[in-house]
C-alpha cells in the first residue's frame, strides 16, 4: 500500500490526519503482515485501535488492541466491531497470545520499559514507533538487550520506529 493510499485508509478509519508515528507504524505492519499473512497481530497503546483495524483489513486473523484510556477504548469498540480491546495498563496486563506480530506506537516512557515484556512473549516481529530520532538508539538498546534482532529503522519529520524480530 503506498503511502498516500495508507494516510487515507487510516484517516477513514475516524482518525483524521494520522501522526507522522502512526504512519511510520502502519508502514512497517503492512511489511510485516506481507511476511505473516493471516498473523495474530497485538497493537499496544492502541488508542482508538487504528493500527489493530489496519492490521484486520490487511487479513491479520485476530487484532487485539490494549489501551489504558477508557474513553478511547469506547470510541474503537464502537469504531472497529473486528477488534478485540482489552481495557488496561500494557505494563502489567499483556493479553495472552499467541501473537505473531506485536505493534507499540508509544511515547517513551513507557516503551522502553515496555519492550522487554513484549519482546519476551514475541513469536515473530515487534514494531515499535512513538520516539524522536534522538531516541532511537537507546529503543535499539532495549530491544537487542531483551534479545530481539533489529531488521530496519524507518525514520520521517524526526521521528523514527524500529522493525525487530524475536531470536
Ligand atoms: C501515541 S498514542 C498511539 C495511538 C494509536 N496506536 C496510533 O498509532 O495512532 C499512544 C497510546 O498509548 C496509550 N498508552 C500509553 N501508555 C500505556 C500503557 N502503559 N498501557 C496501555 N496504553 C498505554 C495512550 O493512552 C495512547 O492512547
Amino acid at each position: 500500500m503506498a503511502d498516500r493510499g495508507l494516510k487515507q485508509t487510516l484517516a477513514a478509519f475516524g482518525a483524521g490526519e494520522p501522526h507522522t508515528t502512526t504512519l511510520l507504524a502502519a508502514a512497517a505492519l503492512v511489511d510485516a503482515l506481507a511476511t505473516h499473512p493471516g498473523a495474530a497481530v497485538l497493537d499496544v497503546g492502541t488508542g482508538t485501535g487504528i493500527l489493530a483495524a489496519l492490521a484486520r483489513r490487511l487479513g491479520a486473523s485476530r487484532a487485539v488492541g490494549i489501551e489504558r484510556d477508557a474513553g478511547l477504548i469506547g470510541t474503537g469498540r464502537a469504531r472497529h466491531p473486528d477488534v478485540e480491546f482489552v481495557h488496561g495498563d500494557a505494563l502489567g496486563d499483556l493479553p495472552e497470545g499467541p501473537f505473531a506480530i506485536v505493534v507499540a506506537n508509544l511515547t517513551d516512557p513507557p516503551l522502553r520499559h515496555l519492550v522487554p515484556h513484549l519482546v519476551a512473549r514475541l513469536e515473530g516481529e515487534i514494531i515499535v514507533s512513538g520516539v524522536r530520532l534522538w531516541q532511537g538508539s537507546a529503543l535499539r538498546g532495549a530491544l537487542e538487550r531483551s534479545g530481539a534482532i533489529v531488521m530496519k529503522v524507518a525514520a520521517a519529520n524526526g521521528w523514527c520506529a524500529y522493525r525487530a524480530r524475536a531470536r
